[in-house]
């Protein structure tokens, strides 16, 4: 198959695309129905043959089957087993980049994921839908030949979301929707461009290219040291037990401390607070983090607010998550962790 994207660069001439499941793999009775069915059914290859059509010839794609999950189900074992695989692809010289067919529901968690374990010199491309491969107006189809397109962009690098034509940078990209076709927002850092009609046209660089973009991100939320990707991708089989348990906990109004005492019995090793605007949180909670903290576990506050993140100020007793969302914020954290271990 090729590929005819404008910009798209024909050597190296491979882009491997790993299926992992979701709604974009979703089979549905009818047509009609667009809610009820079962995510991560229709195989990858059987993807790519729906864009087949609009393919010429110049770049070869490669299928792989890593999974076939609805992403709420994501776990440790098949992040790393994802890592792993798109480490080894990256590595392949002829490979130009990489697409992953992603559920919505976690799409953000395993972008920040890859993107903090690999920042890889080439493309890391998430793409989704929200209708099922069955839907009688599917969207998987177009969001996937944007993707490929996305990945075989020269000059592009980093792990990036792309859906309903718009690409997002794997820090800032979060699913704000629950059934619109467009259920994807970058927030205020906004789009890192679009696809239209093959080819892609930037807003702002390609994220991990740009020094600003992890300037205020500490080393472990950006690329972690190389202890943790070791750990984490060559560790083997026996990783999922060793990750380390990282919760999350909310504040909203009659909050308490219950919830976090209970984790710190339990022996939680880091709690990330998803703070009501900027990363306050009920008096009670917050006396229990910081008993939690006392305790020697890791916490971090973010906000549950969609848009905007925490300012951090001189009075805070706790730390902020630089920016990230609550689930990114748990991510990042569950990786400090890892590189200590
Ligand atoms: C999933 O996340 O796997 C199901 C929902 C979706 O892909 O939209």
């Amino acid at each position: 198959m090729a590929i005819n994207s404008g910009t798209a660069d024909t050597s190296p001439s491979k882009i491997v695309v790993l299926g992992t499941g979701g709604t974009i793999a979703g089979r549905a009775s009818s047509a009609g129905d667009n809610i009820g069915y079962t995510a991560g059914e229709v195989g990858v290859a059987q993807l790519l043959e729906s864009i087949g059509a609009f393919q010429n010839g110049a770049l070869a794609l490669v299928a792989e089957q890593v999974a076939q999950v609805d992403s709420k189900d994501m776990d440790f074992a098949l992040w790393q087993r994802l890592a792993g695989r798109c480490a080894h692809w990256l590595a392949q010289p002829e490979v130009q980049g990489i697409v992953i067919t992603h559920g919505t529901d976690t799409l953000e968690e395993t972008a920040y994921f890859l993107q903090a374990v690999l920042d890889p010199a080439k493309p890391i491309v998430l793409t989704c839908a929200m209708r099922p491969a069955t839907a009688l107006v599917p969207d998987g189809p177009q969001n996937l030949l944007d993707a490929v397109t996305v990945a075989a962009t020269a000059g592009a690098h980093g792990v990036v979301a792309v859906c309903a034509g718009n690409i997002h940078g794997a820090l800032d990209v979060q699913k704000v929707h629950s059934y619109k076709v467009d259920a994807f927002s970058s927030g205020d850092a906004g789009l890192v461009g679009v696809v239209e009609e093959g080819r892609v046209r930037l807003y702002r660089p390609w994220p991990g290219a740009v020094d600003s973009y992890k300037e205020n991100m500490p080393l472990a939320q950006v690329a972690p040291a190389p202890a943790a990707i070791k750990n984490i991708v060559l560790r083997g089989a026996d990783a999922d037990g060793y990750w380390p348990r990282v919760e999350i906990v909310l504040n909203y109004a009659g909050a308490s401390g219950l919830l976090v005492d209970a984790l710190v019995a339990q022996g939680v090793r880091g709690i990330v607070a998803a703070g009501t605007g900027n990363g306050t949180l009920h008096v009670d909670l917050q006396a229990a983090l910081l008993r939690a903290m006392a305790a020697g576990v890791r916490v971090r506050r973010s906000t549950r607010s969609v848009f905007g993140r925490v300012l951090a100020t001189p009075a805070d007793a706790i730390p902020d998550a630089h920016g990230l969302s609550p689930v990114k914020a748990r991510i990042a954290l569950l990786l400090e962790l890892l590189a200590e271990a």
